[in-house]
Parts: C-alpha cells; sequence; structure tokens
C-alpha cells in the first residue's frame, strides 16, 4: 500500500499597508467615539491600504514574506490560492494577478471565495490537493483591502474593518503532517446578513447602485454576532474531535478577530482561559480571509508557540461560512 502523503507547513508570512487609521480619526469621519469602539469591538487602529494599493500588492509583499520564510525560490510553487473578498477586479482572479507579479506562469492559479473563513476553507483544500499527489507545494494567500468595500459614512461597519494578507506555503511531505484537521461549514439561508449587493449579477453596476452605496458592505451586526459564537465553538470542538486531540493538547487558540466580545464569548463556551488565545484585533481590525494566518504568523514570530506546538484556527464570516483547523507548527 502507498504511504499517506502528509502535508507540511514550510512558513508563513503577514503584510501590513503603512497607512494607520485610529479611532480618534474615526471620530472625525462619522458620529463615533474611540470609548465605544474599544469597548463594543477591542478594536483601536487599523491599517488602510493606499488609493493605488491592490489586494494584489498586498498578496504580493506577503508572499515574498512566506517564501523567505519557507526558504524556497518561488519556481517550487506549483499552485496558487487566493482567499479574498475583495479581488482587484472581478476577472482576472487575483491569484492570476499574483502569480504574474511573482514572474510565474503555466501553474494553475485561482481565488477562493468564504469570506472570514476564507483562509480555512483554503487549508482544506491546500490538504486535499496535496493529499490527493497533484501538487506538491502550495502558495496559500489570505489578503483583503476591505477598507475599498467599506461605506465610510456607515459608523455600524467603517469602525470594524482593516486591510492585510497573510500567507502560508504548504508541501508534500513523506515525514511531516503538519493538518491534523480540517471542519467546513456554511448556511446560505443567513445571506441577507451579511454581503456586498452592488456589481454582481444580482444588481448590476450602474449609477442608480452606486448612488445607493450597494458597492459597499451591509451587515446586520447583532444577528452576525448571535450566530458567530455558537458556529465558533461548535467548529472548533469538531476539528478537535477529527484531529483526536484534546482541548488540553492545544498550546493557543487564534479565533477569527471581529469582536473582542465574539473572542471572550466563544473561549467562555469552550472553557478556555484568555491566556490560551491569540488576539491582535487592538491592531489590525477584522481583516476577513486574512485574520487567522496574520495572527499565526504573529504568534510564531512573537515565540507565544513554538515548532512542535498544536494550535487551533476558527473562523466565521460572510455566508454564512464557518470552519476549524487544528495545525501543528
Ligand atoms: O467577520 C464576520 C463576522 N462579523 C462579525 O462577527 C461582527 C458581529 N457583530 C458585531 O461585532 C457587533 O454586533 C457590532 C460591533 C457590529 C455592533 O455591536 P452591538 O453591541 O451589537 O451594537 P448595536 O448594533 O446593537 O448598536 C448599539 C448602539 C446603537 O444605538 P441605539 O440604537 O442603541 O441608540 C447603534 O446605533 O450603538 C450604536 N452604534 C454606534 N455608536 C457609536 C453602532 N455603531 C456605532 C459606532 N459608534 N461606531
Amino acid at each position: 500500500m502507498n504511504k499517506k502523503i502528509g502535508v507540511k507547513i514550510l512558513g508563513t508570512g503577514s503584510y501590513f499597508p503603512k497607512k494607520l487609521l485610529t479611532n480618534a480619526d474615526l471620530e472625525k469621519m462619522v458620529d463615533t467615539s474611540d470609548e465605544w469602539i474599544n469597548t463594543r469591538t477591542g478594536i483601536k487602529e487599523r491599517r488602510i491600504a493606499e488609493k493605488n494599493e491592490t489586494t494584489s500588492d498586498l498578496a504580493y509583499m506577503v508572499s515574498l514574506e512566506a517564501l523567505k520564510s519557507s526558504n524556497i525560490s518561488p519556481d517550487k510553487i506549483d499552485l496558487i490560492i487566493v482567499a479574498t473578498i475583495t479581488p482587484d477586479m472581478f476577472f482576472p482572479s487575483t491569484a492570476c494577478f499574483l502569480q504574474k507579479k511573482l514572474g510565474l506562469n503555466s501553474i494553475p492559479a485561482f481565488d477562493l471565495s468564504a469570506a472570514c473563513s476564507g483562509f480555512i476553507y483554503g487549508i482544506a483544500t491546500v490538504r486535499a490537493f496535496i493529499e490527493s499527489g497533484l501538487y506538491r507545494t502550495v502558495l496559500l494567500v489570505g489578503s483583503e483591502t476591505l477598507s475599498k468595500i467599506t461605506d465610510w459614512t456607515d459608523r455600524n461597519t467603517c469602525v470594524l474593518f482593516g486591510d492585510g494578507a497573510g500567507a502560508m506555503i504548504l508541501s508534500a511531505s513523506e515525514e511531516d503532517d503538519n493538518i491534523l484537521s480540517t471542519y467546513l461549514g456554511a448556511d446560505g439561508a443567513y445571506s441577507d446578513l451579511l454581503f456586498l449587493p452592488g456589481g454582481g449579477s444580482a444588481n448590476p453596476a450602474t449609477a442608480e447602485t452606486v448612488n445607493q452605496n450597494l458597492h459597499t458592505m451591509k451587515m446586520q451586526g447583532k444577528d452576525v454576532f448571535k450566530a458567530a459564537v455558537p458556529k465558533m465553538a461548535l467548529s472548533a470542538q469538531k476539528a478537535l474531535e477529527l484531529s483526536g486531540k484534546k482541548l488540553k493538547d492545544i498550546s493557543l487558540f487564534i479565533p477569527h478577530q471581529a469582536n473582542m466580545r465574539i473572542i471572550e464569548a466563544v473561549a467562555k463556551k469552550l472553557d478556555i482561559p484568555m491566556d490560551k488565545v491569540f488576539v491582535n484585533i487592538h491592531k489590525t481590525g477584522n481583516i476577513s480571509s486574512a485574520t487567522t494566518i496574520t495572527a499565526l504568523d504573529e504568534a510564531i514570530k512573537t515565540g507565544r508557540v513554538k515548532r512542535g506546538d498544536l494550535v487551533a484556527m476558527v473562523a466565521f464570516g460572510g455566508g454564512f461560512t464557518w470552519g476549524a483547523s487544528v495545525v501543528r507548527i
């Protein structure tokens, strides 16, 4: 019998645009306060892309970081996947723009759309591709410029989001198997609670759709909050079960960074002490598909986790989509 192909995490990276937008800056833009944003969400500041800075620009910068951390050259990559809800254009895919920027050609490249769960969906996809023997070394990127689809006049949403990108390079391995489990879920019945109505085939862009601001994100925050907590807790439990590990074996929980109160509620539901939960929402805001991977990269770089540790990554987002993965660093 053929030996199972393992999936090794070769390296990770994170990248943020230079421009900082603080709560104090937002106070000058909409009727809000640093106090409200901080106590209701835990966010203090977020990074914002320049006008001419695209999702594939961030993806390119973060890919260079991940290649460096993996100690491989770009020509070793044989598949590119970019998880994003803020592509440069409807088409070509952001992954194709990234491929060009990396000076690669011929290798397959595509985008994956699962909103804030995008990176977890990406890990599951890459794992399946590598385990099947189709591809050996895959560049997986979560990259977002949410500032470009934000309604900067709506205080309900504009204080929540930021821009950034994270990347992971995974490779077939005969010795290591770093992805212990992946669990994914979705429920399209809730597609009208967090969405971007304009520009697609439902509401093609017209002067009217632009006047109505339909090209920006809409969210029923309270309903999303209520759904996120149980689904993230369930995802973590399912991924743990599938990995054959117990809560006590996990060194660090990395939840999607959408709201500090959601993070605390999920930790409480799972009975995980907050010192085992990674939080960086105060300086990033919600960066959708890039949250879990930029958090993991920071946890590795700051020594919060070390080689061999088990990490559980959990996400929830528009769709609704949700998922979790237990990985060995
Ligand atoms: O990434 C995908 C997942 N996304 C999420 O998980 C987001 C989930 N939702 C949330 O994080 C929270 O629901 C929010 C942070 C969006 C909102 O917090 P909330 O505690 O649910 O507040 P709310 O929407 O019920 O609003 C409470 C009050 C309202 O005023 P009234 O009606 O009580 O007078 C809002 O108008 O707070 C007001 N408000 C604000 N006030 C100052 C809403 N946004 C702001 C603001 N500044 N930025």
